[in-house]
């Protein structure tokens, strides 16, 4: 049986601060010492001299020796899109809903080494106990979509919606990928927060409760699930947030009042790479391929897809799948191979022949990693996450809603 790895898989050398933006096809996924990182001038730069020049085993070996001082007061919590070299030492792996419950669930480690995007850090102090710290090894590491949901924006919007007389029927539903302070709006406004593990059932909560949902930041998560759920596309607004105050995102208040669910005009820039031609291209060459995609992809991307869901699902559907299955998968590419890795009788690859990995993501270099689990073993904390109280409470209030939403 073929597998992945019998091709050469182009990755793109994530030079762009944005995910995903700028590809260029001439590296691996394997890690180089942070020096000859073509990126990290884009990263965070505080990070000792001593460790910019050390390669993948050094790094590999002292992150094991930290560890291994540190026993059972450190968790080391890996989002699936994280590089082998972290995920080697991920105690627990998931997507973000499974990475948020255990946080909530283990009150146990004094610290959370998050290895992930900032927002993911953020939810697990927020839903941690108290005593634990939470620390995000790269403080570079953010998310580009939700960065596309600034705060300040999306209240000016609920502003909008409010003078316009609409807001009383609106329920906030907001991404897990967005910033706390989004959360706390979710929570403060009888909202609730989402991932792509649940989105249908929080929205069925939603309108359990209101008439319209406002969806931030992913349009195309918002989109596939609403369309999902049986709602037409054209009673599925755009609001674009570059707009002017006062004009309605770009729509006329008729559109608005006729809408069910107002998308914010966010997305990924990893998975909107994805297309039906790279369906079609899969399904001519293996006619019993099976296509799964990531909710974040575009609505007819998913709507040709064989199945979609969230990476948790992704990585389950293959690996429960029997020998000899194929896929075409729709996702980030460090998950992808590592999918077609553990799984050397299916073949997997990845849909986009130009492969990106997510650039954020990837900012969790060993090398980062190294420093902060060593300087925990040092007793000294660096890259602590810390939510504010105030905004922690109402945040939780949406994330605690998310997580009794079955
Ligand atoms: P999951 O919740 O599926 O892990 O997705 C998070 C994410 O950022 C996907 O791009
Ligand atoms: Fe954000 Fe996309 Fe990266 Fe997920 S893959 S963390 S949505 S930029």
């Amino acid at each position: 049986m073929a597998s992945a790895h019998e091709d050469f898989i182009p990755v793109a050398s994530a030079a762009s601060s944005l995910a995903g933006i700028a590809c260029e096809t001439n590296t691996g996924l394997e890690t180089v010492p942070l020096s000859r990182e073509t990126s990290f001038a884009y990263w965070q730069q505080d990070i000792p001299r001593e460790y910019w020049d050390l390669d993948a085993r050094q790094l590999v070996d002292r992150v094991a020796e930290a560890r291994r001082k540190l026993g059972r007061r450190l968790i080391v919590l890996g989002h699936h899109y994280q590089r082998e070299d972290i995920i080697q030492f991920a105690d627990f792996r998931g997507d973000s809903f499974k990475l948020a419950q255990w946080a909530a669930q283990h009150p146990e480690s004094e610290f959370i080494v998050f290895c992930g995007v900032h927002f993911m850090a953020e939810a697990a102090d927020i839903l941690s106990a108290p005593h634990q710290k939470v620390v995000l090894p790269n403080m570079a590491a953010g998310c580009s979509m939700a960065d596309m949901a600034d705060p300040e924006d999306v209240y000016a919007c609920w502003e909008e919606l409010e003078e316009a007389g609409i807001a009383g029927k609106v329920v906030p539903v907001t991404y897990m990928n967005s910033a706390a302070s989004l959360k706390a709006f979710c929570g403060r406004h009888n909202g609730i927060v989402c991932t792509s593990s649940n989105a249908t059932a929080v929205l069925k909560w939603a309108f359990e409760r209101g008439e319209k949902v406002l969806f931030f930041p992913d349009q195309h998560l918002g989109r596939n699930t609403g369309a999902k759920m049986g709602i037409p596309l054209d009673r599925m607004s755009l609001w674009n947030y570059n707009q002017p105050f006062g004009s309605l995102g770009g729509m006329t208040l008729e559109e608005l009042e006729r809408s069910r669910v107002i998308l914010w005009q966010g997305h990924c820039s990893v998975h909107q790479r994805f297309t039906v031609d790279q369906i079609n291209a899969a399904r001519a060459k293996y006619p019993d391929i099976h296509v799964v995609v990531h909710p974040e992809c575009r609505y007819e991307v998913v709507q040709a897809a064989d199945s979609n869901g969230s990476t948790e699902f992704i990585a389950r559907t293959i690996t429960e799948a029997p020998p000899g299955s194929k896929f075409a998968v729709g996702t980030e590419i460090n998950l992808v191979s590592r999918l077609a890795h553990e799984n050397p009788d299916k073949l997997v690859f990845c849909l986009d022949p130009v492969v990106c990995p997510c650039s954020t993501m990837y900012r969790i270099h060993p090398a980062y990693l190294a420093w902060t689990v060593e300087e925990l073993a040092a007793g000294r904390i660096v890259n602590q996450v810390r939510v504010d109280e105030e905004t922690a409470r109402y945040a939780k209030i949406a994330l605690d809603r998310m997580l009794t939403v079955v």
